[in-house]
């Protein structure tokens, strides 16, 4: 789940929380408001109904014709003896039973027919019971009211709230997934900047502003960690570059002795001699392709001029054809004249000698080698076919890191160091350009270069 769900979704729950809070401290409130109206009128008709009986008997009678109009529930009788001395029409039809003196409370009885009271479908419905005695304390009377509409009331406003709030939830669910995305939006732009930096722009930072907040407050650390990754990196770099720099005299020098030793040997010495000169030529060539490899990475941009790819491209074949004739191997080069691109000559040169000399050395006798170029659209696309060991896919991304070789005791035997398609790769890529090496068949490799047009 994404920050951005997880902060809607809280932020949802917390809202919902706080509704339903509210929302049941408001229906609590309103029933016993309800209530409350209910147990004063009923309080009211008690009072008057025990002021009727005190005056009602013989001499007035007609005390209690107006409550005969009354349409509640209401029993009047003698404290002490218990006897009733008037029950209302509803009272006569229905009883309420073990009602406590003195007391409110809700009882749910049995309702005959005919009394407009709603009921539920056992026949019974829900009254609120007031007791009390008249002042003297000699008569007692209860009086009850159905709760039919006020139950009814309630679960409307129930279902009213419940509407209510599914709509909020909803209005909340869009308000808080747009406020947790306005609340992100600065980590988005600080991983995509952060991303652009690890990945090709090492010595850019983050921007920060002056606000006190986490989000600078995290830009200020990854800043940290970029400036301690650079100065790793340049370190590196630079330790590569000085043991190389430093290589490279005591190796040429050992050479160069050794070559004077071997003039001056004998016969026998001679064979372990040339060995040996042997070793340290490929060291010195290794330690030139490291220093190479370190200069081409220290530099972020190259001399540019007009460069005559087709030029390179025709010279390096047939330097390289006589070499690939007498391994057996058939190249064949089809190169239209004058691809131009913007770069460097020297470099450029360097890098389709390598991928020729790849082509060569990984090849099997009696292979072929097919190299073709051309213009396509803005681009230059050099395209280097040859037979060979099979490529797997894997294989193919690592070959570009340095001291990468798939076959390593064939590749050391034929004085290769993985060295070459790192220096090419930086070249390319110093170019603006592009270049993939796969395995195009079991037995076939292709290598395609591609150079933005001058
Ligand atoms: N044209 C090719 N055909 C077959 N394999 C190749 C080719 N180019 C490169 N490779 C493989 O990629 C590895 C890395 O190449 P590279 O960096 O030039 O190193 P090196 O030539 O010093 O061994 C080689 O060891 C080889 O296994
Ligand atoms: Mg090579």
């Amino acid at each position: 789940m994404s920050a951005r769900q997880k902060i809607t979704l809280l932020i949802t729950a917390a809202g919902l929380f706080a509704a339903l809070f509210f929302s049941g401290v408001t229906l609590w409130k309103m029933v016993d408001d309800q209530f409350d109206l209910i147990d004063d009128e009923l309080k009211t008709l008690a009072k008057r109904a025990l002021a009727a009986c005190e005056t009602a008997g013989p001499n007035h009678p007609e005390a209690l014709d107006w409550l005969d109009h009354q349409p509640r529930w209401l029993v009047v009788s003698e404290a002490a003896s218990g006897q009733v001395l008037y029950r209302s029409a509803q009272a006569r039809r229905f009883e309420l039973p073990n009602l406590p003196k003195k007391k409110i409370t809700l009882r749910r009885v049995p309702v005959p027919d005919g009394l407009e009271i709603e009921r539920d479908n056992l026949g019974r419905a829900d009254f609120r019971v007031r007791c009390r005695f008249s002042d003297a304390g000699r008569l007692w009377a209860c009086v009850a009211r159905p709760l039919d509409d006020m139950q009814e009331e309630f679960w409307e406003s129930v279902g009213e709230v419940a509407l209510g709030l599914a709509v909020f939830v909803v209005v909340l669910l869009f308000a808080s997934y747009v406020a947790a995305g306005f609340i992100l939006r600065p980590l988005a732009a600080l991983d995509r900047q952060a991303r652009e930096i690890s990945e090709a722009h090492l010595e850019r930072r983050l921007p920060l502003t002056s606000a006190k907040d986490e989000f600078n407050a995290l830009a200020a650390t990854l800043n940290r960690v970029f400036d301690r990754l650079e100065h790793a990196f340049q370190r590196q770099k630079r330790l590569i570059a000085d043991a190389a720099h430093e290589l490279k005299t005591p190796l040429a020098v050992l050479r160069l002795t050794l070559h004077n030793i071997e003039m001056n040997a004998g016969e026998g010495e001679r064979a372990e001699l040339s060995g040996l000169m042997g070793q340290a030529l490929r060291m010195e060539r290794l330690v030139k392709s490291l220093l190479d490899l370190s200069i081409l990475e220290a530099g972020d941009s190259i001399q540019r001029e007009q460069v005559n790819v087709s030029e390179i491209l025709v010279s390096l074949v047939s330097d390289y054809r006589l070499m690939a004739e007498n391994g057996g191997i058939a190249l064949h080069a089809d190169v239209p004249e004058a691809l131009t691109v913007s770069g460097d000559t020297d470099k450029l040169y360097r890098a389709f000698s390598n991928l020729l000399d790849n082509a060569v050395k990984y090849n099997r006798p009696n292979g072929e080698i097919r190299l073709t170029a051309q213009r396509k659209g803005r681009h230059i696309v050099a395209l280097l076919t040859n037979t060979g060991p099979a490529l797997p896919e894997e294989e193919a991304i690592k070959v570009f890191e340095p001291f990468y070789r798939v076959d390593k005791s064939r590749a050391r035997e034929l004085g290769g160091a993985g060295l070459g398609l790192a220096i090419v790769k930086r070249i390319v890529d110093l170019h603006g350009g592009r270049i993939t090496i796969q395995g195009i068949a079991q037995d076939r490799i292709e290598v395609q270069v591609v150079l933005p047009a001058a």
